[in-house]
Protein backbone atom coordinates (compact mmCIF):
# COMPACT_ATOMS: atom_id res chain seq x y z
CA UNK A 1 0.00 0.00 0.00
CA UNK A 2 2.79 2.65 0.63
CA UNK A 3 3.72 2.61 -3.16
CA UNK A 4 0.51 3.85 -4.17
CA UNK A 5 0.69 7.51 -5.00
CA UNK A 6 -0.76 10.30 -2.89
CA UNK A 7 -3.41 12.28 -4.35
CA UNK A 8 -3.58 16.05 -4.43
CA UNK A 9 -5.30 18.29 -2.53
CA UNK A 10 -8.72 18.70 -4.27
CA UNK A 11 -8.90 15.04 -4.78
CA UNK A 12 -8.19 14.25 -0.79
CA UNK A 13 -11.37 16.83 -0.09
CA UNK A 14 -13.49 15.09 -2.95
CA UNK A 15 -13.22 11.61 -1.37
CA UNK A 16 -13.23 13.22 2.77
CA UNK A 17 -16.95 14.69 1.49
CA UNK A 18 -17.82 10.86 0.40
CA UNK A 19 -16.19 9.29 3.40
CA UNK A 20 -18.44 11.44 5.35
CA UNK A 21 -21.29 10.75 3.72
CA UNK A 22 -20.84 6.92 3.89
CA UNK A 23 -19.79 7.21 7.70
CA UNK A 24 -23.22 8.99 8.17
CA UNK A 25 -24.88 5.92 6.06
CA UNK A 26 -22.73 3.51 8.56
CA UNK A 27 -23.99 5.15 11.78
CA UNK A 28 -27.89 5.19 10.35
CA UNK A 29 -27.37 1.78 10.03
CA UNK A 30 -26.27 0.78 13.36
CA UNK A 31 -22.39 0.85 12.74
CA UNK A 32 -22.37 -0.89 9.61
CA UNK A 33 -23.34 -1.72 6.33
CA UNK A 34 -22.68 -4.57 3.58
CA UNK A 35 -19.62 -4.27 1.57
CA UNK A 36 -22.62 -3.76 -1.71
CA UNK A 37 -23.84 -0.78 -0.09
CA UNK A 38 -20.26 0.26 0.50
CA UNK A 39 -19.00 -0.10 -3.19
CA UNK A 40 -22.26 1.21 -4.53
CA UNK A 41 -21.90 4.08 -2.88
CA UNK A 42 -17.95 4.22 -3.24
CA UNK A 43 -18.57 4.14 -6.67
CA UNK A 44 -21.73 5.45 -7.84
CA UNK A 45 -22.98 7.96 -4.86
CA UNK A 46 -24.41 10.92 -6.84
CA UNK A 47 -21.39 13.64 -8.04
CA UNK A 48 -18.70 11.84 -5.68
CA UNK A 49 -18.89 8.40 -7.06
CA UNK A 50 -16.07 7.29 -8.42
CA UNK A 51 -18.18 6.63 -11.83
CA UNK A 52 -20.54 9.50 -10.92
CA UNK A 53 -18.25 12.10 -11.02
CA UNK A 54 -15.69 13.81 -13.68
CA UNK A 55 -12.18 11.98 -12.86
CA UNK A 56 -10.30 9.98 -15.60
CA UNK A 57 -11.13 6.63 -15.04
CA UNK A 58 -9.64 5.00 -18.51
CA UNK A 59 -6.68 5.06 -20.56
CA UNK A 60 -3.23 6.61 -19.64
CA UNK A 61 -4.17 9.21 -17.93
CA UNK A 62 -6.33 7.56 -15.78
CA UNK A 63 -6.51 4.51 -13.49
CA UNK A 64 -6.67 1.71 -15.70
CA UNK A 65 -7.17 0.66 -19.40
CA UNK A 66 -9.77 -1.74 -20.98
CA UNK A 67 -9.86 -3.92 -24.09
CA UNK A 68 -11.28 -0.73 -25.83
CA UNK A 69 -8.59 1.95 -24.74
CA UNK A 70 -5.88 -0.65 -26.29
CA UNK A 71 -7.10 0.21 -30.10
CA UNK A 72 -9.88 -1.05 -32.54
CA UNK A 73 -8.75 -4.91 -32.56
CA UNK A 74 -11.62 -5.97 -29.71
CA UNK A 75 -14.53 -4.14 -31.96
CA UNK A 76 -13.17 -4.84 -35.24
CA UNK A 77 -13.10 -9.08 -34.06
CA UNK A 78 -16.72 -8.43 -31.91
CA UNK A 79 -17.98 -6.50 -35.45
CA UNK A 80 -17.53 -9.71 -36.99
CA UNK A 81 -19.09 -11.82 -34.33
CA UNK A 82 -21.97 -9.44 -34.56
CA UNK A 83 -22.51 -9.18 -38.18
CA UNK A 84 -23.09 -13.22 -37.96
CA UNK A 85 -25.24 -13.37 -35.30
CA UNK A 86 -27.43 -10.78 -36.96
CA UNK A 87 -27.41 -12.97 -40.38
CA UNK A 88 -27.61 -16.23 -38.46
CA UNK A 89 -30.94 -14.39 -36.36
CA UNK A 90 -31.66 -12.90 -40.16
CA UNK A 91 -32.00 -9.50 -38.49
CA UNK A 92 -30.14 -7.98 -41.15
CA UNK A 93 -30.66 -4.50 -39.46
CA UNK A 94 -30.94 -5.94 -35.64
CA UNK A 95 -30.11 -3.83 -32.71
CA UNK A 96 -26.54 -3.32 -30.77
CA UNK A 97 -27.48 -2.51 -26.93
CA UNK A 98 -24.35 -1.49 -24.99
CA UNK A 99 -24.52 -1.20 -21.16
CA UNK A 100 -21.89 0.68 -19.52
CA UNK A 101 -19.80 2.08 -22.33
CA UNK A 102 -17.16 3.81 -20.56
CA UNK A 103 -15.38 6.48 -22.59
CA UNK A 104 -17.92 5.76 -26.03
CA UNK A 105 -14.60 4.16 -27.41
CA UNK A 106 -15.54 0.98 -28.25
CA UNK A 107 -19.39 2.14 -29.87
CA UNK A 108 -17.26 4.31 -31.69
CA UNK A 109 -14.97 1.65 -33.17
CA UNK A 110 -17.44 -0.83 -33.22
CA UNK A 111 -19.85 1.03 -35.46
CA UNK A 112 -16.83 1.85 -37.66
CA UNK A 113 -16.15 -1.54 -38.24
CA UNK A 114 -19.45 -2.67 -38.95
CA UNK A 115 -20.02 -0.40 -41.45
CA UNK A 116 -16.72 -1.67 -43.18
CA UNK A 117 -18.40 -4.93 -43.59
CA UNK A 118 -21.42 -3.74 -44.69
CA UNK A 119 -23.52 -4.77 -41.52
CA UNK A 120 -24.91 -1.64 -39.96
CA UNK A 121 -26.70 -1.86 -36.94
CA UNK A 122 -30.07 -0.45 -37.51
CA UNK A 123 -29.82 1.28 -33.93
CA UNK A 124 -26.97 1.66 -31.72
CA UNK A 125 -28.58 1.98 -28.02
CA UNK A 126 -26.54 2.48 -25.15
CA UNK A 127 -27.53 2.27 -21.53
CA UNK A 128 -25.24 4.61 -19.12
CA UNK A 129 -25.55 4.83 -15.41
CA UNK A 130 -22.61 8.08 -15.03
CA UNK A 131 -24.21 11.43 -16.28
CA UNK A 132 -20.53 12.48 -16.44
CA UNK A 133 -19.68 8.77 -18.78
CA UNK A 134 -22.78 9.61 -20.69
CA UNK A 135 -21.51 13.76 -21.64
CA UNK A 136 -17.81 11.72 -22.28
CA UNK A 137 -19.45 9.24 -24.89
CA UNK A 138 -21.29 11.64 -26.52
CA UNK A 139 -18.16 13.73 -27.11
CA UNK A 140 -15.96 10.42 -28.52
CA UNK A 141 -18.87 9.35 -30.51
CA UNK A 142 -19.22 12.74 -32.16
CA UNK A 143 -15.89 13.20 -33.09
CA UNK A 144 -16.10 10.59 -35.11
CA UNK A 145 -19.10 11.49 -36.82
CA UNK A 146 -21.43 9.12 -35.19
CA UNK A 147 -24.05 11.20 -33.33
CA UNK A 148 -27.00 10.54 -35.55
CA UNK A 149 -26.44 7.02 -35.23
CA UNK A 150 -26.70 6.39 -31.24
CA UNK A 151 -29.75 6.89 -28.94
CA UNK A 152 -29.17 6.74 -25.11
CA UNK A 153 -31.88 5.00 -23.49
CA UNK A 154 -32.48 4.81 -19.17
CA UNK A 155 -32.93 0.92 -19.32
CA UNK A 156 -33.27 -1.91 -22.40
CA UNK A 157 -36.55 -1.52 -23.87
CA UNK A 158 -38.82 -3.85 -22.60
CA UNK A 159 -39.06 -6.25 -25.76
CA UNK A 160 -35.57 -6.11 -27.30
CA UNK A 161 -34.46 -8.06 -30.83
CA UNK A 162 -30.65 -7.84 -31.11
CA UNK A 163 -27.84 -8.28 -29.63
CA UNK A 164 -27.05 -6.81 -26.00
CA UNK A 165 -23.11 -6.84 -24.91
CA UNK A 166 -21.41 -5.47 -22.40
CA UNK A 167 -17.25 -5.25 -21.49
CA UNK A 168 -16.51 -4.89 -18.14
CA UNK A 169 -19.87 -3.78 -16.97
CA UNK A 170 -20.46 -7.20 -14.04
CA UNK A 171 -17.52 -6.69 -12.30
CA UNK A 172 -17.47 -2.76 -11.44
CA UNK A 173 -21.46 -4.08 -9.99
CA UNK A 174 -21.29 -3.97 -6.26
CA UNK A 175 -20.95 -7.56 -4.82
CA UNK A 176 -21.66 -9.19 -1.57
CA UNK A 177 -18.54 -10.03 0.25
CA UNK A 178 -18.70 -13.22 2.88
CA UNK A 179 -16.25 -14.65 5.15
CA UNK A 180 -16.47 -18.10 6.79
CA UNK A 181 -16.71 -18.88 10.31
CA UNK A 182 -15.21 -22.01 12.52
CA UNK A 183 -18.80 -23.60 11.55
CA UNK A 184 -18.16 -24.01 7.97
CA UNK A 185 -20.77 -20.92 7.59
CA UNK A 186 -20.40 -18.02 5.81
CA UNK A 187 -21.08 -14.77 7.06
CA UNK A 188 -22.01 -11.26 5.71
CA UNK A 189 -18.34 -9.18 5.68
CA UNK A 190 -19.63 -6.01 6.16
CA UNK A 191 -18.07 -2.52 6.70
CA UNK A 192 -18.16 -0.26 9.71
CA UNK A 193 -15.86 2.69 11.31
CA UNK A 194 -13.18 1.51 13.39
CA UNK A 195 -11.76 3.63 16.80
CA UNK A 196 -9.22 5.47 14.20
CA UNK A 197 -12.28 6.70 12.03
CA UNK A 198 -11.09 4.24 9.21
CA UNK A 199 -13.28 2.31 7.28
CA UNK A 200 -12.66 -1.62 8.28
CA UNK A 201 -14.29 -5.22 7.69
CA UNK A 202 -16.89 -5.81 10.20
CA UNK A 203 -18.19 -9.65 10.25
CA UNK A 204 -21.71 -9.74 10.54
CA UNK A 205 -25.22 -12.48 10.40
CA UNK A 206 -24.56 -15.77 8.77
CA UNK A 207 -25.91 -15.62 4.81
CA UNK A 208 -29.34 -16.94 4.00
CA UNK A 209 -29.70 -20.90 3.53
CA UNK A 210 -30.24 -20.17 -0.08
CA UNK A 211 -26.20 -18.50 -0.43
CA UNK A 212 -25.05 -21.26 2.37
CA UNK A 213 -26.54 -24.20 0.12
CA UNK A 214 -24.49 -22.73 -3.35
CA UNK A 215 -21.41 -22.41 -1.16
CA UNK A 216 -21.89 -26.08 0.32
CA UNK A 217 -22.58 -27.50 -2.97
CA UNK A 218 -19.33 -25.95 -4.67
CA UNK A 219 -17.26 -27.22 -1.44
CA UNK A 220 -19.01 -31.21 -2.35
CA UNK A 221 -18.19 -30.50 -5.76
CA UNK A 222 -14.54 -29.47 -5.09
CA UNK A 223 -13.74 -31.64 -1.98
CA UNK A 224 -12.46 -28.74 -0.86
CA UNK A 225 -13.70 -27.06 2.13
CA UNK A 226 -13.42 -23.39 3.05
CA UNK A 227 -11.28 -22.42 5.68
CA UNK A 228 -12.41 -20.40 8.62
CA UNK A 229 -11.56 -16.39 7.99
CA UNK A 230 -11.84 -17.74 3.75
CA UNK A 231 -13.32 -14.36 1.94
CA UNK A 232 -15.04 -14.17 -0.79
CA UNK A 233 -17.56 -12.05 -3.24
CA UNK A 234 -21.15 -13.51 -4.31
CA UNK A 235 -22.42 -10.88 -6.99
CA UNK A 236 -25.53 -10.71 -6.24
CA UNK A 237 -26.56 -7.33 -8.27
CA UNK A 238 -24.71 -8.64 -11.59
CA UNK A 239 -27.06 -11.80 -11.52
CA UNK A 240 -30.16 -10.00 -10.92
CA UNK A 241 -28.91 -7.50 -13.81
CA UNK A 242 -28.55 -10.57 -16.14
CA UNK A 243 -32.30 -11.50 -15.06
CA UNK A 244 -33.61 -8.79 -15.61
CA UNK A 245 -31.73 -7.95 -18.76
CA UNK A 246 -32.17 -11.60 -19.99
CA UNK A 247 -35.81 -11.20 -19.29
CA UNK A 248 -36.07 -8.80 -21.72
CA UNK A 249 -34.78 -10.17 -25.06
CA UNK A 250 -37.46 -11.46 -27.30
CA UNK A 251 -35.11 -12.80 -29.24
CA UNK A 252 -31.09 -12.39 -29.78
CA UNK A 253 -28.28 -12.73 -27.74
CA UNK A 254 -26.21 -11.13 -24.62
CA UNK A 255 -22.44 -11.44 -24.99
CA UNK A 256 -20.35 -10.72 -21.80
CA UNK A 257 -16.92 -9.51 -21.16
CA UNK A 258 -15.44 -9.52 -17.96
CA UNK A 259 -12.52 -10.49 -15.20
CA UNK A 260 -13.67 -14.04 -13.81
CA UNK A 261 -13.97 -17.67 -13.64
CA UNK A 262 -15.87 -20.96 -13.58
CA UNK A 263 -17.62 -21.27 -9.78
CA UNK A 264 -14.85 -24.20 -9.09
CA UNK A 265 -11.98 -21.95 -9.43
CA UNK A 266 -13.58 -18.68 -8.52
CA UNK A 267 -13.77 -19.48 -4.83
CA UNK A 268 -10.59 -21.60 -5.17
CA UNK A 269 -9.34 -22.91 -1.57
CA UNK A 270 -5.74 -21.04 -1.65
CA UNK A 271 -7.82 -17.54 -2.79
CA UNK A 272 -8.44 -16.93 0.58
CA UNK A 273 -9.35 -13.11 -0.22
CA UNK A 274 -11.38 -12.86 -2.14
CA UNK A 275 -11.16 -11.18 -5.82
CA UNK A 276 -11.78 -7.15 -5.29
CA UNK A 277 -9.13 -5.29 -7.40
CA UNK A 278 -8.71 -2.13 -7.06
CA UNK A 279 -7.25 0.71 -9.38
CA UNK A 280 -5.55 3.76 -8.63
CA UNK A 281 -3.44 5.48 -11.52
CA UNK A 282 -2.45 2.12 -12.94
CA UNK A 283 -1.47 0.68 -9.78
CA UNK A 284 -3.66 -2.67 -8.94
CA UNK A 285 -4.22 -3.50 -5.41
CA UNK A 286 -6.73 -5.10 -3.00
CA UNK A 287 -7.61 -2.54 -0.71
CA UNK A 288 -11.22 -0.91 -1.26
CA UNK A 289 -10.48 2.16 1.64
CA UNK A 290 -8.10 3.60 -0.44
CA UNK A 291 -9.47 7.29 -0.82
CA UNK A 292 -13.09 5.99 -1.71
CA UNK A 293 -13.79 7.84 -4.82
CA UNK A 294 -10.88 8.13 -6.21
CA UNK A 295 -10.23 4.72 -7.32
CA UNK A 296 -11.90 1.64 -8.92
CA UNK A 297 -13.20 -1.30 -7.43
CA UNK A 298 -13.80 -4.25 -9.33
CA UNK A 299 -15.15 -7.64 -7.91
CA UNK A 300 -14.61 -10.65 -10.41
CA UNK A 301 -17.26 -13.06 -11.62
CA UNK A 302 -18.55 -16.23 -11.10
CA UNK A 303 -19.45 -16.97 -14.26
CA UNK A 304 -21.37 -20.25 -13.05
CA UNK A 305 -23.48 -18.17 -10.87
CA UNK A 306 -24.13 -15.56 -14.39
CA UNK A 307 -24.71 -18.88 -16.18
CA UNK A 308 -27.65 -20.00 -13.76
CA UNK A 309 -29.56 -16.54 -13.51
CA UNK A 310 -29.29 -16.25 -17.18
CA UNK A 311 -31.41 -19.38 -17.48
CA UNK A 312 -33.96 -18.66 -15.14
CA UNK A 313 -34.27 -15.63 -17.75
CA UNK A 314 -34.68 -18.17 -20.56
CA UNK A 315 -31.36 -17.88 -22.12
CA UNK A 316 -29.47 -20.85 -23.36
CA UNK A 317 -25.78 -20.86 -22.74
CA UNK A 318 -24.65 -19.95 -26.35
CA UNK A 319 -20.58 -20.45 -25.46
CA UNK A 320 -17.82 -19.50 -22.99
CA UNK A 321 -14.17 -18.87 -23.57
CA UNK A 322 -11.53 -17.05 -22.33
CA UNK A 323 -11.14 -13.72 -24.03
CA UNK A 324 -8.08 -14.63 -25.76
CA UNK A 325 -9.46 -18.05 -27.73
CA UNK A 326 -12.56 -15.76 -28.15
CA UNK A 327 -10.48 -12.86 -30.34
CA UNK A 328 -8.54 -15.14 -32.17
CA UNK A 329 -11.30 -17.18 -33.29
CA UNK A 330 -12.78 -13.92 -34.64
CA UNK A 331 -9.98 -13.34 -36.32
CA UNK A 332 -7.87 -11.16 -33.86
CA UNK A 333 -3.96 -12.30 -36.21
CA UNK A 334 -5.85 -11.40 -38.95
CA UNK A 335 -6.35 -7.70 -37.94
CA UNK A 336 -2.77 -8.19 -37.43
CA UNK A 337 -1.56 -9.36 -40.28
CA UNK A 338 -3.37 -6.77 -42.13
CA UNK A 339 -1.64 -3.66 -40.60
CA UNK A 340 1.44 -5.19 -42.10
CA UNK A 341 0.20 -5.16 -45.27
CA UNK A 342 -1.76 -2.06 -45.29
CA UNK A 343 0.78 0.49 -44.12
CA UNK A 344 4.38 0.88 -43.63
CA UNK A 345 4.19 2.86 -40.16
CA UNK A 346 6.49 0.39 -37.96
CA UNK A 347 5.38 2.02 -35.20
CA UNK A 348 1.36 1.35 -35.29
CA UNK A 349 2.32 -1.85 -36.10
CA UNK A 350 4.68 -2.44 -33.10
CA UNK A 351 1.18 -1.06 -30.98
CA UNK A 352 -1.36 -3.66 -32.67
CA UNK A 353 1.06 -6.52 -32.50
CA UNK A 354 1.55 -4.98 -28.22
CA UNK A 355 -2.47 -4.89 -28.58
CA UNK A 356 -2.97 -8.13 -30.25
CA UNK A 357 -0.80 -9.71 -27.00
CA UNK A 358 -2.18 -7.82 -24.49
CA UNK A 359 -5.43 -9.02 -25.34
CA UNK A 360 -4.74 -12.78 -26.28
CA UNK A 361 -1.85 -13.73 -24.05
CA UNK A 362 -2.55 -15.16 -20.45
CA UNK A 363 -0.13 -13.14 -18.65
CA UNK A 364 -2.47 -9.64 -19.81
CA UNK A 365 -6.36 -9.79 -20.38
CA UNK A 366 -6.01 -13.01 -22.95
CA UNK A 367 -7.04 -15.97 -19.77
CA UNK A 368 -8.41 -13.88 -17.26
CA UNK A 369 -11.08 -12.06 -18.95
CA UNK A 370 -13.53 -14.74 -20.17
CA UNK A 371 -16.53 -13.83 -22.78
CA UNK A 372 -20.05 -15.76 -22.38
CA UNK A 373 -22.44 -15.79 -24.65
CA UNK A 374 -26.06 -16.34 -24.65
CA UNK A 375 -28.51 -17.07 -27.05
CA UNK A 376 -32.58 -16.82 -26.60
CA UNK A 377 -35.47 -17.63 -29.28
CA UNK A 378 -32.65 -18.58 -31.67
CA UNK A 379 -30.32 -21.23 -32.12
CA UNK A 380 -27.02 -19.79 -32.38
CA UNK A 381 -23.17 -20.75 -33.46
CA UNK A 382 -21.04 -18.19 -32.43
CA UNK A 383 -17.84 -18.07 -34.45
CA UNK A 384 -15.85 -16.68 -31.41
CA UNK A 385 -16.46 -20.11 -29.63
CA UNK A 386 -15.09 -22.02 -32.52
CA UNK A 387 -11.60 -22.49 -31.41
CA UNK A 388 -12.87 -23.37 -27.88
CA UNK A 389 -15.90 -23.83 -26.09
CA UNK A 390 -15.49 -24.20 -22.31
CA UNK A 391 -19.27 -24.03 -21.25
CA UNK A 392 -19.15 -27.68 -19.81
CA UNK A 393 -16.48 -26.27 -17.05
CA UNK A 394 -19.10 -23.90 -15.95
C1 LIG B 1 -15.33 -0.77 -15.81
S1 LIG B 1 -16.27 0.35 -16.73
C2 LIG B 1 -16.17 -0.36 -18.35
C3 LIG B 1 -16.40 0.63 -19.44
C4 LIG B 1 -16.35 0.13 -20.88
N1 LIG B 1 -17.29 -0.92 -21.13
C5 LIG B 1 -14.95 -0.30 -21.28
O1 LIG B 1 -14.74 -1.49 -21.48
O2 LIG B 1 -14.06 0.56 -21.37
C6 LIG B 1 -17.94 0.03 -16.21
C7 LIG B 1 -18.99 0.87 -16.90
O3 LIG B 1 -20.29 0.39 -16.57
C8 LIG B 1 -21.13 1.49 -16.18
N2 LIG B 1 -22.20 0.90 -15.35
C9 LIG B 1 -22.12 0.37 -14.12
N3 LIG B 1 -23.30 -0.15 -13.75
C10 LIG B 1 -24.16 0.04 -14.79
C11 LIG B 1 -25.52 -0.32 -15.03
N4 LIG B 1 -26.24 -0.95 -14.12
N5 LIG B 1 -26.06 0.02 -16.22
C12 LIG B 1 -25.33 0.66 -17.17
N6 LIG B 1 -24.05 1.02 -16.99
C13 LIG B 1 -23.46 0.71 -15.82
C14 LIG B 1 -20.14 2.43 -15.52
O4 LIG B 1 -20.62 3.73 -15.35
C15 LIG B 1 -19.00 2.34 -16.54
O5 LIG B 1 -19.26 3.07 -17.70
Amino acid sequence: MNKLPEPDAAGKKHSAKLCARIRRRIARGGGRISFAQFMEDALYAPELGYYAAGVAKFGADGDFTTAPQLGGVIARCLAVQCAEAFAELELTDGDLLEFGAGSGQLAADLLAAMDALNATPRRYLIVETSAALRERQRETIASRGYEERVRWLEHAPREFCGIVFANELLDAMPAARFEMNARGRACELGVCVDAAGNFAWSRGEELPEELQRRIKLHEEETGAALADGYRGEIGLRAEKWVRDTGARIKRGALLLLDYGYPRREFYHAERRDGTLMCHYRHFAHADPFFYPGLQDISAHIDFTAIRDAAHESGLATAGFASQGAFLLSLGALDVLAESHDNDGDLRGQIARAHEVRTLTMPQGMGELVKVIAFAKNCALNLRGFQLRDRSGRL
